[in-house]
């Protein structure tokens, strides 16, 4: 039997998924690691932190297999980060990570300077503080020691790739959220290099996800017990590998995915943007195109509200505390802002909120409030599409979050559309066995290998009566960041 290996490089651990030849999962391990909040709105990592968890994990992932039978690996990871290395291919600084809000003041240069249309010209897109470029062009004026000591520019995922096969390169998908490549046209952009001060020799080569970039190196396959022809792929950023992993490719697809960040994901086969619209315009990692809203804190609300507030891990246990009667009736409202917002109010001043307390208000209220005010943001994505002609009426659902009957069920009546759950739980590790699957010939097209493995388990369906409570709920929810906006701006002077 053949084994592909999925790499999920996530922001609280990476999580390795066996995949046999016949596209069913044989195991999962998982690594946590540390992420840093050196100060307020900061994050970041230590990539060696990512490498050694996943040697860390892989004896166990391979435990009971002959390792020459692992034909491939694809890696999927947490995007945007910022990973430099010098010319002796050290870590320069800890990775700033997708979620890090500190490059505000380099994020409305670029907007209000630059220019919104020159950077939609220059790449498709708009600039966001969680951004790659953003973060370039702050290290250069905060720390311009480790800035001129950089020989390479990578992603998290690639640092990955990189430590596998030696190989410096990225992919599309991934390389589209740095805010340096021409999505259109599938290329570095000269400009955006120059604007950040660096140049095409610091750049990873660009490939397509499911394009073989290299072999493991002898002692990567000597340390996993694997073969040194085993082949990696590009890989793709977490997202992208998570709509493969449900199916989302072509024409007209939609996934949603709650995990530590919560993401609408629309494919389509040509480049779609608006310089109006906080939304990105990436490449798929299928050769594709996608639309994509990013909420920065999903499933991470209900774990800090869990963990902080309610003083748990026993995260099922509070969810059966909630009485399923108080769906759309919930008098809580709760701003999921913990780490500022990207998609769609683009804002790093906001802050997480709760609205409507009262001295009866209960914890499940709260906590419930909590799943809704995440299933809210993610309405706010979906009406920015709408405005871009796409009418999403289902969607794939995946992440912990689709784990929760009440989320599943929030979800599908705060949007009002059929949500697919896919029977494989493991998204973007999933997703990049299957772009390993494509890249070591076993599929010709990531389309192909969707049509043949992708399997759902259940459908939550919206119910009429939930859907109506939810929309005056929703039509009072958008009225709450506008009246604060001005307020967040206040608190953090
Ligand atoms: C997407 C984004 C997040 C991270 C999470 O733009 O920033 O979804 O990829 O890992």
């Amino acid at each position: 039997m053949d084994y592909y290996i999925g790499i999920d490089l996530g922001t609280s651990s990476v999580k390795l998924v066996l995949v046999d030849g016949n596209g069913e999962v044989r195991k999962n391990v998982s690594r946590e690691y540390p992420v840093c909040y050196p100060k307020s709105g900061w994050s970041e990592q230590n990539p060696d932190d990512w490498w050694e968890a996943i040697c860390g994990g892989m004896p166990e992932l391979l435990d009971g297999i002959d390792g020459s039978d692992v034909k491939g690996i694809g890696a999927a990871g947490q995007m945007h980060g910022l990973v430099v290395l010098d010319r002796e291919d050290r870590v320069i600084r800890p990775t700033i990570l997708w979620n890090d809000g500190r490059t505000s003041a380099e994020t409305d240069y670029l907007n209000n300077v630059i220019g919104k249309e020159k950077l939609f010209e220059y790449t498709g897109n708009i600039a966001f503080a969680g951004f790659t470029a953003p973060k370039l062009l702050w290290l250069r004026e905060n720390e311009p020691e480790n800035f001129s000591g950089i020989a390479k520019i990578m992603l998290p995922k690639d640092y990955v790739n990189y430590r596998l096969t030696g190989e410096f390169c990225t992919d599309y998908s991934d390389a589209s959220g740095m805010l340096l490549l021409d999505v259109k046209n599938r290329c570095w952009s000269r400009e955006m290099l120059d604007l950040c001060g660096i140049s095409a020799e610091q750049m990873p080569r660009l490939a397509q996800s499911f394009e073989v970039v290299g072999t493991v190196l002898p002692e990567v396959a000597e340390r996993f017990g694997i073969g040194s022809d085993t082949v990696v792929v590009g890989g793709a950023g977490d997202n992208a590998a998570a709509a493969i992993g449900t199916g989302t490719v072509g024409e007209g697809k939609c996934n949603i995915s709650i995990g530590t960040s919560g993401t609408v994901f629309a494919s389509g086969s040509r480049f779609a943007g608006d310089v109006r619209e906080a939304i990105h315009s990436f490449c798929h990692s299928d050769g594709g195109y996608h639309l994509m809203g990013c909420i920065l804190s999903a499933a991470s609300c209900n774990k800090w509200f869990c963990e902080e507030v309610l003083g748990t891990k026993a995260y099922g246990e509070r969810e059966s505390m909630i009485d399923e009667g108080l769906l759309g009736r919930n008098e809580v409202f709760f701003l999921p802002y913990l780490m500022g917002e990207r998609s769609p109010i683009n804002d790093t001043d906001a802050t997480g909120m709760f609205v409507g307390l009262r001295p009866n208000t209960t914890g499940a209220e709260m906590q419930l409030a909590v799943l809704e005010g995440v299933a809210f943001a993610i309405k706010d994505n979906i009406e920015v599409m709408e405005r871009f002609g796409l009418r999403i009426t289902e969607s794939s659902l995946c992440g912990g979050g689709a784990r929760s009957r009440l989320w599943r069920m929030s979800c599908a009546n705060v949007l009002g559309i059929e949500l697919k759950i896919p029977e494989s739980e493991e998204g973007p590790g999933y997703g990049g066995a299957m772009l390993a699957m494509v890249g070591s010939g076993k599929y010709e097209t990531v389309a192909e290998c969707a049509a043949e493995l992708v399997k759902f388990r259940e459908t939550v369906k919206p119910e009429a009566e939930l859907t109506a409570l939810y929309a005056e709920r929703y039509a009072k929810f958008k009225c709450l960041y506008p009246a604060v906006r001005e307020l967040y701006k206040k608190i953090k002077e």
